[in-house]
């Protein structure tokens, strides 16, 4: 389970070791009644992977990284807007109209065949109207909610995640001198020296630590297993991130053109070209996503589209000739087009 977490979500080992062993205690049955089966709180700077981990759990025990129930805090900031989640009382106005997303049912829906575990993830918590705590605080203690029917949720069989930027800021501020994008180009940083790493980890797991600390009370962090403070992504762990974007556009061509797919080739200079755009300590992969968007996948979308990319052909993004552009070449027509930093596609065709 370790080995299929960590090939979805790189470069943060304390969050896979965090959460492996309470899904292994929920398969003995040995997870202790009247209570989630793991409440977790996953904190660090933005683009470094907290809801990716979710998602990737949720892939691996369900085989679909959106087989869980997200709770967006943000959209829960004000006091009345909580109501949505427990739905009305009988009687009350919009009773009837109102479907409450926490029912048993949405819950057994973020579960599946090979697994009954539900993974329910709270994204943004620090967002959340204080009832929305006050009621988590609820569920994080006896395992149980009740609805605005009175009807009562049971969370034993869920996986509760809590993310949060809370101290993110502190934390990119702490990073910033010695993972800034200038040390990143124009060669990307060497892995980290363990040892002032290790320094740099406890610090933002201190920072965020005390961010929690003064936004909830003792005893609604005394009601999470585990906090996990994630660690910003080095160039070695971007590598891997852009690897397998790669790979992840590969299966969604595939998947979403069927038999007009083709394949997709990025030699290793360009991933160097990306990676060195894309690297950010203050964004983390996110920056990284939409490079790889800008300068591959809508390049690529605008052949596709004008019909330019024929069946089982073998597309290459090279590097152009000149800098700032990633040239698409059929192996086996000519140049198609460029595309990069003179957008819009119109002047980035080349024929
Ligand atoms: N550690 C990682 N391993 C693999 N992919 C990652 C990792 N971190 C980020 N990514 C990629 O970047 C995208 C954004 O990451 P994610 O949504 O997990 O960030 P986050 O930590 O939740 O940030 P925020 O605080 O802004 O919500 C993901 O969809 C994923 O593609
Ligand atoms: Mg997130």
């Amino acid at each position: 389970m370790a080995v299929a977490l960590s090939r979805r979500l790189v470069g943060q080992p304390a969050a896979i070791a965090a959460v492996v062993p309470y899904v292994e205690m929920y398969r003995a049955r040995l997870t202790p009644e009247g209570q989630p089966a793991g409440v977790f709180l996953l904190l660090g700077p933005t683009g470094t992977g907290k809801t990716k981990t979710v998602e990737a759990l949720a892939d691996v025990l369900h085989g679909s990284p959106k087989k869980l129930l997200k709770v967006d805090c943000g959209e829960y900031q004000m006091e009345h807007e909580v109501a949505k989640l427990l739905g009305a009382p009988p009687g009350y106005l919009g009773h009837r109209e109102t479907q409450p997303l926490l029912t048993q049912q949405k819950l057994s829906a973020a579960s599946s065949e090979s697994c009954d575990l539900s993974i329910v993830l709270f994204d943004e918590i620090e967002k959340a109207a204080p009832t929305l705590v006050r009621l988590l605080l609820g569920v994080l203690d006896k395992g149980t909610l009740r609805l605005g029917d009175s009807t009562l949720v049971n969370f034993e069989k869920a996986m509760i995640f809590l993310t949060s930027n809370l101290g993110a800021r502190d934390m990119s501020h702490e990073l910033r001198p010695e993972f800034g994008f200038e040390s990143l180009t124009p060669k990307l940083a060497p892995r980290s020296d363990p040892r002032s790493g290790a320094n740099r980890d406890r610090k933002l797991d201190r920072i965020g630590r005390t961010a929690v600390r003064k936004n909830f009370s003792p005893e609604f962090i005394n009601r999470i297993d585990a906090v996990v403070t994630y660690q910003p992504l080095d160039s070695e762990a971007l590598a891997a991130i852009l690897n397998q974007q790669i790979e992840d556009l590969q299966a969604h061509i595939d998947r979403r053109l069927g038999e007009q797919a083709f394949r997709i080739e990025v030699p290793p200079r360009s991933r160097k070209f990306l990676l060195e755009r894309g690297a950010s300590a203050e964004y983390g992969a996110r920056e990284l996503k939409r490079t790889v968007q800008r300068y591959l996948i809508q390049p690529l979308a605008v052949l596709v589209a004008g019909g330019e990319i024929h069946v089982g052909a073998q597309v290459r993004a090279e590097l152009g000739p000149c800098k700032g552009k990633l040239v698409l070449r059929n192996l086996v027509q000519h140049a198609l087009a460029s595309a990069g930093e003179e957008w819009p596609p119109e002047q980035s065709l080349i024929n």
